[in-house]
C-alpha cells in the first residue's frame, strides 16, 4: 500500500490529493522528519506520498496538510498569504504547494534558490506567478514588500492551541506524529502470504534474505521511486528496504570520492556542492551538481538514490538515465557484492551488461580530475524547464594537452538508441588534435555526423531532432570551451545555456472602493480551506470499510467487439469482487443523452462496439482503489472482428473518407469583395489536441441512500451525470441527487466526459449495494477522455499592397473523434473573425471522425483555434507584402474597433515597444545563435449567453446569516466568491454574512453546463434578480422600520410569513442580457536558443478589458492561469498515438509535459484596463474566464520570427513561408531553423 492510500483511506486524511500517482504532480506531497544518512542528523524533507510505500516510512514524522493549521487550530501564515495573495484557484493541487513549501521554509534559501525547488508541484489554474510570490516571501532575501507581507499575515497570527505560538515559529510542538521513532534499529519481517516486506540495516542482512528466499522476485527498495518511472509497474513477492543501510549512504574522499551506492540524488547535491568547493581535483562536481538538479525535482530526488537509478538504466536500456551519462562520462566505476561476500568493481557499461541477480551495488568511485587539464560540461535538454526527462541528454569531458591537443575525449549521450553510449568515432577524432579550429571541428561534427542513429521510438521525438539536438549541443560544448580569442563575438553567446533570473510579475487594476464589497479584489472565499485541505472534494467522502472501488478495462485494440473476457482469472484475485460489462447494464448503455446541449448521439458506457484503442469495455470492482487499478490492467480479453487495417487518427487521412466528413453549421458567407488584389496567399494551418490535465481526475461517488443514490461527482454539468446514471440504471431522474461540492479543475474537460465515470459508478454502487468510488488513474484518463479538438485550416487570401484583405476563402477541420458530440464549429466561425472587418470572409467549417475517443469542450473550444487561425493568416500576409504585422492588422481591423487600436498604443507606451524593438534588432545581429523577438498580439472574444442557471439563496431569521446554493459550478473561477460579493452589495449586508454551498441538482434542476466564461455573470445575474425578490417583499418591513438593522428586518419579515428563501432562474432568452466582446492585447518577448530549439519568455503584457471587474484580483488569476494553459498548448503539450494501433503513448505525467513554475515569462505583467464599465453584461463586467488562452497563440508567432531570423543568417530564402506545425516544440522548433552543420564554426574565416 502507498503512503498516500494509507493517508486517505486508512487515517481518513483526505486533504492530502492525489493525481498522477507517479512522482510527476506533486498533488501528494507530505512533510517527514526523519534521521537520514549520509548527515545522520533529523531532517525535514518533502516526499510524493503516491511513490514510498507505507511499510517504508517506519521511524517517520509524516505530516499531512491537516497539521500545518485548519479552523480549529488556526491557520499557519503560509496557509494564511496563498490565500491572501490569491494562490488558489480549484486548490486541488494546494495541499502539495504548502507540504513542499513547509519542508523548505526553514531552510535559509534565496529566492532563486526557491522558485528552482518547485519543480515538483503542477498548478494547471494559476499560472504560477501568484503562488511564486507566496514562495518568495520566505526568501532571506526577499524584498521589503514580500516579507512585510508574511510579517504582517505573522503579526496577527494566533493559535488557537494553549501554548499560544505563533505558528510561523519552529516549534518542537509534535503532536501531529503519525508513527513514533523508536530509535529501533530491528529488523522488520512482515508476512503477507504471497508478499513479503522486510526493512533491514546491515548489507549482510540483505544477503541472508535473498539466500532464504531465492533471487527469483526480489526488489531492494530504496525511494521506490521507479514505480513512476515504469509504465505497468508490479512489486515483487519479496521486498527489502535497504533505507537504512548505513553502509550503502554514506561517502568519503580518499583519492577518488567514493559514494555509497544508495545516497541519495539530493543528499549527493549537498555532498558535491561541498567537495567541489574544497578539493580542487573535484571542481567539475560544480558542473555535474547543475545537472543533478535536473533530475526529476526535490521529493524524489531526496530518496531516490544512485544505485536504484542506474538499475533501472540496466534494466531499461533506452531510458535517459542522467546518472549513468554523468557517470560514464567521467569514468566512474561501481563495487558489487555478492552472496559469497566476493566484491569486485565493474565500469559502468560493463554494469549493463552484468548479470545482477542476487549481487548488490555498494558504492561508486569518481575520479580526481585536474581542473587544468579537464573540461567537462553536460547538457540536459527538456521538453520543459523542469521534472521532464531528456529529449536528448549529453557529457563531454576532454583532457587537453598543455599545447590545447585532446589526450582524451569522452562524449556520451543519451536517447538517441538503446545500445549508443560514446561517440567512439568522434572520441577517436579528435584525438592528438587541438580542437579549437573550424577544420577540426567540421571533422568532429562530420563523424559525429556519421556515427549518431538515433532510433525512432514514439513517442521520444523524432531522430532527426534529437540528432540535431545532439549536435547542436557537441558545437555548444566546443563553444565554451574554445578560447574566447578563437572564437568570433556573434558565436559566443551559443556557448551558452539560457539561466533563469528570479521572476517578477506586477497586477494592475483600479478599483472603487465606494463600490466594496463589489469591484473589491477580495480573497476567494475556500481559499483558506483549499490551503488547509479542508475544502472536500468529491472524493473525499469520508471513507468506510465497506466502499468497493471501481476501474475500468480499457480495450486494447482500436476496433471490432469484445469476444471472450476471461473473468474467472480475475476474480481468483484476493480482494476482487466483480467483474462488470454491458451486459450488465440494467438501463441503457450510454452515458450521453441526445437533446441536451450540442449532445446528438449515444456513446457507450462500457463498449460493445470499440471505436479507439483504449476504450472502457468492462469494470474491475475490488476493495481497495490500488487494486482495482493494478487488476484492471491485467484482465485478459479476446477481441473479434477487429479491422487489420490502422486506425484513422489525422485530419488529412479523415478527409479522405467522405463517410467521416461532417459539415459544420458555422460558417461566414461574404457580403463584399474588394478589387484591389495584389497578392494571393495560400497556406495551410494545423493545431494539434490538448488534454486539460485537471489535477482533479474525472471521479465520482455513489452512496446507495434509501432506495435512491447520492451521487459525489466532479462534474461541470449535473442534469448530464443524473441522466447518465438514470438511463444506466432505468431509474427515474428524481431517485439521484448530485452533489457537487467543488472541482478540482475542469477547462470543459467534465462537460460531458465525466457522465461516463458517473454512470459505471452508479452501476457498481447499485450492484454491489455499497458506496463505490471512481477515480480514474492518469493513464486511463488520459487515454479515454476526449480532448480539444485538433484543427485544420486551409486558406487563400486575396490582398492589396497594404496587406488589406479583398477576400479570404478559409475551411476549418476539426477532429470530432469517434463521434460528433460536443461540437464546437459555431464557435470556432464566430471567432475566427476576431477584430476584424469580415465583409470578405467565406468560412467553411467541418468535423471529421476518427478513430480516437470523443474530443470535447476545453477553455475558450472553438474560439481560441479560430482566432489563432485569423492571427496566424495576418500574420502571412505580414511576411508575403512585407509590412509590419501591426500595420496589417490595424489595416483590416472592424471600423467602429477603437477598443483594439486603442488598447495596442497604452500597452505600447506602457512597456518601452519601440525602444525595445531597436534593441532587439541589434541583438540579433550581434548573435548568431540567440535570436529574440518582441510581438503584439490582439484578441476579441465574442461573449454569448447560453442556456439556463438557477440560484436559491436562503436567509436565516434567527441570526441574517445566509446561504446561496447555484447551478454554476465553482471549478477555481471564482463563481462563489463572486456571487457572495454579489449578493453582499445587492442585500447590503457584510460578506461574511453570506455562505456559498456546494451544488445540488435538485436545487439547479436542468442547469446547463457550466462553462464558456458565462457562468458566473449568470449566476450573478440571478442573484440581482433574487435580491430584488428580496427588496420587495422586505419593502413593507423597511418603511415601517426605516433605522431596522439587516437582523431586525429578516426577523420581523420572518414573524410575519415573509418566505426568506428564493429562487432565479435566468435563461438566455431573458432579454436584459444580450452578448459582448471582450477585448485584449498582449505584447511577449522571447528569446530562442537557436542550437537547442530551447526558448524563453522574457517578459509577457497582457493588457485585458474585463469591464468593471466584481473581483479585480480573481479576474486577474483567470487571465494569467489561463495564458500560460495558453504557453502549454501552442509550444510544449503533444499527444503521441501508435500509427498501428491508435493508443495514446503520451499518457503520463513524464510524457504529456504541462508547464511548470520556471515555463512562465520571466517577467509577467497583467494589466486590466482602466475605468471601463461594460455597457451590456451584468454590473459592467465582462467575463474573462477564458479570454487569456486566446492571447497565447502569439508566442508562436514570435518564435516563428525567430526561426525566421536564424534561417536568414542560415542563407535561406528570406521570402520563403515555410509551415511549422503547433505546439512549436524543440522537435517543431529545431525542423524549422534546420541550421545547416557547415554552420558549427569558432570563426567566419579559418
Ligand atoms: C517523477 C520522476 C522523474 C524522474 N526524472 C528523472 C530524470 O530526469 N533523470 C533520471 O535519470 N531519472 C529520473 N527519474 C528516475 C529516478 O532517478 C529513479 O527512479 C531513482 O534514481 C531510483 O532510485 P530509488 O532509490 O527510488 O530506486 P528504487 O525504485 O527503490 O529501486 C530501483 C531498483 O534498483 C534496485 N536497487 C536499489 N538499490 C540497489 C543496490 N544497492 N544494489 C542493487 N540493486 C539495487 C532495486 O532492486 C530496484 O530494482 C525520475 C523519477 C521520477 C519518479
Ligand atoms: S506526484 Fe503523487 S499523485 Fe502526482
Ligand atoms: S489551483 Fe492549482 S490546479 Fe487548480
Amino acid at each position: 500500500m502507498s503512503l498516500n492510500a494509507y493517508i486517505r483511506y486508512v487515517c481518513g486524511l483526505t486533504g492530502t490529493k492525489a493525481m498522477c500517482r507517479e512522482g510527476g504532480c506533486g498533488a501528494c506531497i507530505v512533510t517527514v522528519r526523519a534521521k537520514r544518512y549520509p548527515s545522520g542528523k533529523t531532517e525535514t524533507f518533502s516526499v510524493n506520498s503516491c511513490l514510498v510505500l507505507v511499510f517504508s516510512c517506519h521511524g517517520w514524522d509524516i505530516r499531512t496538510i491537516e497539521s500545518t493549521g485548519n479552523r480549529l487550530d488556526g491557520y499557519s501564515d503560509i496557509q494564511k498569504l496563498t490565500a491572501c495573495l490569491h494562490g488558489t484557484q480549484c486548490g486541488y493541487c494546494t495541499p502539495g504547494w504548502i507540504m513542499h513549501l513547509n519542508s523548505l521554509k526553514d531552510k535559509n534559501l534565496t529566492m532563486a534558490q526557491l522558485e528552482k525547488s518547485f519543480g515538483c508541484c503542477t498548478c494547471r489554474c494559476t499560472g504560477f506567478r501568484p503562488i511564486l510570490e507566496v514562495i518568495k516571501s520566505v526568501a532571506i532575501d526577499a524584498p521589503p514588500k514580500l516579507s512585510q507581507r508574511l510579517k504582517d499575515i505573522e503579526e496577527i497570527s494566533t493559535c488557537a492551541k494553549k501554548c499560544q505560538r505563533k505558528c510561523s515559529v519552529k516549534s518542537d510542538c509534535s503532536d501531529w506524529s503519525l508513527l513514533e521513532d523508536s530509535g529501533s534499529v530491528t529488523k522488520i519481517e512482515l508476512d503477507f502470504g504471497k508478499y513479503k516486506f522486510y526493512k533491514v540495516y546491515e548489507i549482510v542482512d540483505i544477503f541472508d534474505i535473498l539466500n532464504r528466499e531465492g533471487v527469483d522476485s526480489y526488489m531492494l527498495v530504496d525511494g521506490n521511486t521507479g514505480k513512476g518511472i515504469v509504465e505497468t509497474f508490479e512489486y515483487e513477492r519479496v521486498l527489502i528496504d535497504i533505507s537504512d543501510v548505513m553502509a550503502l549512504k554514506t561517502f568519503k574522499v580518499d583519492q577518488n570520492l567514493i559514494l555509497g551506492a544508495n545516497v541519495s540524488l539530493e543528499d549527493c547535491i549537498t555532498i558535491f556542492t561541498e567537495i567541489s568547493k574544497t578539493e580542487s581535483d573535484f571542481e567539475y562536481l560544480d558542473e555535474v551538481v547543475k545537472h543533478f538538479e535536473l533530475i526529476a525535482h526535490i521529493p524524489v530526488r531526496k530518496i531516490a538514490s544512485l544505485a536504484g537509478n542506474l538499475m533501472y538504466k540496466r534494466a531499461y536500456p533506452q531510458y535517459r538515465s542522467d546518472v549513468f551519462l554523468l557517470f560514464e562520462c567521467l569514468g566512474a566505476e561501481m563495487t558489487v557484492q555478492n552472496s559469497k561476500g566476493n566484491t569486485y568493481t565493474l565500469r559502468l557499461e560493463e554494469f549493463l551488461h552484468h548479470d545482477m541477480q542476487g549481487i548488490v551495488i555498494v558504492n561508486f568511485m569518481l575520479p580526481p580530475l585536474n581542473k587544468t587539464t579537464h573540461l567537462f560540461k553536460s547538457y540536459k535538454i527538456m521538453p520543459r524547464s523542469q521534472n521532464a526527462l531528456a529529449i536528448v541528454n549529453a557529457a563531454f569531458l576532454m583532457k587537453l594537452d598543455s599545447k590545447n591537443n585532446v589526450q582524451k575525449a569522452s562524449i556520451v549521450y543519451g536517447n538517441i538508441s538503446s545500445t549508443f553510449v560514446h561517440a567512439l568515432h568522434t572520441e577517436e577524432y579528435l584525438t592528438g588534435k587541438c580542437p579549437f579550429s573550424n577544420e577540426t571541428l567540421q571533422g568532429a561534427i562530420k563523424a559525429l555526423d556519421g556515427e549518431l542513429v538515433p532510433s525512432d521510438n514514439p513517442p521520444e521525438a523524432t531522430p532527426d531532432c534529437r540528432k540535431k539536438l545532439a549536435l547542436g549541443l557537441f558545437y555548444k560544448f566546443m563553444l565554451s570551451i574554445c578560447p574566447t580569442t578563437s572564437t568570433e563575438p556573434i558565436y559566443r553567446s551559443g556557448a551558452n545555456i539560457f539561466t533563469r533570473p528570479v521572476s517578477e510579475a506586477t497586477q494592475d487594476y483600479v478599483t472603487d472602493s465606494s463600490l466594496y464589497p463589489l469591484n473589491q479584489p477580495v480573497p476567494k472565499l475556500e481559499a483558506l480551506i483549499q490551503c488547509s485541505g479542508e475544502a472536500r472534494y468529491a472524493n473525499d467522502l469520508p471513507p468506510q470499510k465497506s466502499d468497493v472501488f471501481g476501474a475500468f478495462v480499457l480495450s486494447t485494440v482500436h476496433s471490432g467487439e469484445v469476444d471472450k473476457i476471461y473473468e474467472n482469472e480475475i476474480l481468483e484475485i484476493e480482494g476482487v469482487l466483480a467483474i462488470y460489462t454491458a451486459k450488465d447494464i440494467p438501463g441503457e448503455n450510454t452515458f450521453i443523452t441526445p437533446g441536451l446541449q450540442l449532445q446528438t448521439e449515444k456513446e457507450e458506457t462500457l463498449a460493445t462496439t470499440i471505436k479507439y484503442f483504449g476504450q472502457p469495455i468492462a469494470i474491475v470492482v475490488a476493495q481497495t482503489e490500488e487494486l482495482a487499478a493494478a487488476v484492471a490492467k491485467k484482465v485478459r480479453v479476446d477481441y473479434k472482428n477487429t479491422k487489420k487495417s490502422a486506425p484513422v487518427i489525422t485530419i488529412d487521412e479523415a478527409k479522405k473518407d467522405s463517410s467521416r466528413y461532417i459539415a459544420g453549421e458555422g460558417t461566414l458567407e461574404p457580403t463584399s469583395k474588394g478589387t484591389d488584389v495584389t497578392k494571393i496567399i495560400k497556406g495551410v494551418y494545423e493545431i494539434e489536441a490538448q488534454y486539460h490535465y485537471y489535477m482533479e481526475p474525472l471521479t465520482c461517488v455513489v452512496q446507495p441512500v434509501d432506495d435512491m443514490f447520492m451521487v459525489y461527482d466532479s462534474t461541470q454539468w449535473m442534469e448530464m451525470t443524473q441522466t447518465a446514471i438514470a438511463r444506466c440504471l432505468n431509474i427515474g431522474q428524481g431517485k439521484i441527487v448530485v452533489k457537487v461540492p467543488r472541482v478540482g479543475g475542469a477547462f470543459g474537460g467534465k462537460i460531458t466526459r465525466n457522465g461516463q465515470v458517473a454512470a459505471a459508478c452508479a452501476l457498481v454502487a447499485s450492484k454491489q449495494d455499497r458506496t463505490c468510488r471512481f477515480i480514474l488513474p492518469l493513464q486511463t484518463n488520459m487515454s479515454i477522455a476526449g480532448k480539444r479538438l485538433p484543427c485544420q485550416c486551409e486558406y487563400e487570401v486575396g490582398v492589396n499592397d497594404d496587406g488589406k484583405i479583398q477576400y479570404l476563402n478559409a475551411t476549418i477541420v476539426e477532429d470530432a473523434g469517434c463521434c460528433n458530440n460536443d461540437n464546437v464549429t459555431s464557435y470556432t466561425s464566430s471567432s475566427f473573425g476576431n477584430c476584424y472587418d469580415i465583409s470578405g470572409y467565406t468560412l467553411n467549417t467541418a468535423t471529421v471522425l476518427t478513430d480516437l475517443p470523443s474530443n470535447t469542450f476545453f477553455r475558450a473550444p472553438g474560439a481560441c483555434e479560430g482566432i489563432a487561425c485569423i492571427e496566424h493568416i495576418m500574420e502571412h500576409i505580414a511576411f508575403a507584402v512585407k509590412k509590419d504585422a501591426i500595420s496589417v492588422r490595424l489595416a483590416n481591423m472592424k471600423a467602429n474597433n477603437t477598443d483594439i487600436p486603442e488598447m495596442i498604443e497604452t500597452l505600447k507606451q506602457d512597456v518601452d515597444y519601440d525602444k525595445r524593438c531597436a534593441d532587439i534588432q541589434q541583438f540579433n545581429k550581434d548573435n548568431r545563435w540567440v535570436k529574440r523577438v518582441i510581438k503584439i498580439n490582439v484578441m476579441e472574444f465574442p461573449v454569448i449567453y447560453y442556456g439556463n442557471f438557477t440560484v436559491m439563496i436562503s436567509i436565516y431569521r434567527m441570526d441574517g446569516t445566509v446561504t446561496i446554493t447555484t447551478g454554476g459550478i465553482e471549478m477555481g473561477q471564482g463563481a462563489n466568491t463572486k456571487a457572495a460579493q454579489v449578493c453582499a452589495n445587492a442585500l447590503g449586508i457584510p460578506l461574511d454574512v453570506i455562505k456559498v454551498i456546494s451544488h445540488y441538482s435538485f436545487v439547479a434542476a436542468n442547469d446547463v453546463f457550466s462553462g464558456s466564461s458565462i457562468t458566473t455573470e449568470s449566476i450573478c445575474y440571478c442573484i440581482l434578480k433574487i435580491c430584488e425578490t428580496f427588496d420587495k417583499r422586505f419593502a413593507p418591513v423597511k418603511s415601517r422600520k426605516p433605522q431596522a438593522t439587516w437582523l431586525d428586518i429578516v426577523k420581523s419579515a420572518a414573524e410575519e410569513g415573509i418566505e426568506l428563501t428564493s429562487c432565479y432562474m435566468m435563461s438566455d432568452k431573458d432579454e436584459s442580457l444580450s452578448g459582448y466582446s471582450a477585448f485584449a492585447v498582449s505584447i511577449v518577448e522571447i528569446q530562442l536558443d537557436v542550437l537547442t530549439g530551447r526558448f524563453q519568455m522574457l517578459r509577457v503584457d497582457l493588457l485585458e478589458d474585463v469591464g468593471m471587474s466584481v473581483n479585480p484580483a480573481v479576474d486577474i488569476g483567470q487571465v494569467e492561469g489561463a495564458f500560460i494553459q495558453g504557453v502549454g498548448y501552442f509550444t510544449c503539450e503533444k499527444l503521441v498515438y501508435d500509427k498501428a494501433t491508435g493508443k495514446l503513448l503520451t499518457n503520463r505525467s513524464l510524457t504529456y509535459h504541462v508547464p511548470l513554475c520556471q515555463d512562465i515569462p520571466i517577467v509577467y505583467n497583467v494589466k486590466l484596463r482602466h475605468n471601463q464599465k461594460n455597457t451590456k453584461g451584468v454590473l459592467g463586467a465582462k467575463t474573462c474566464g477564458e479570454m487569456g488562452i486566446c492571447t497565447a497563440h502569439g508566442i508562436t508567432l514570435a518564435l516563428r520570427e525567430c526561426i525566421m531570423a536564424s534561417r536568414i543568417d542560415s542563407g535561406y530564402d528570406s521570402t520563403q513561408w515555410i509551415t511549422i506545425p503547433v505546439p512549436y516544440d524543440t522537435e517543431a522548433i529545431l525542423k524549422a531553423l534546420d541550421v545547416k552543420l557547415e554552420e558549427f564554426v569558432f570563426t567566419t574565416s579559418d
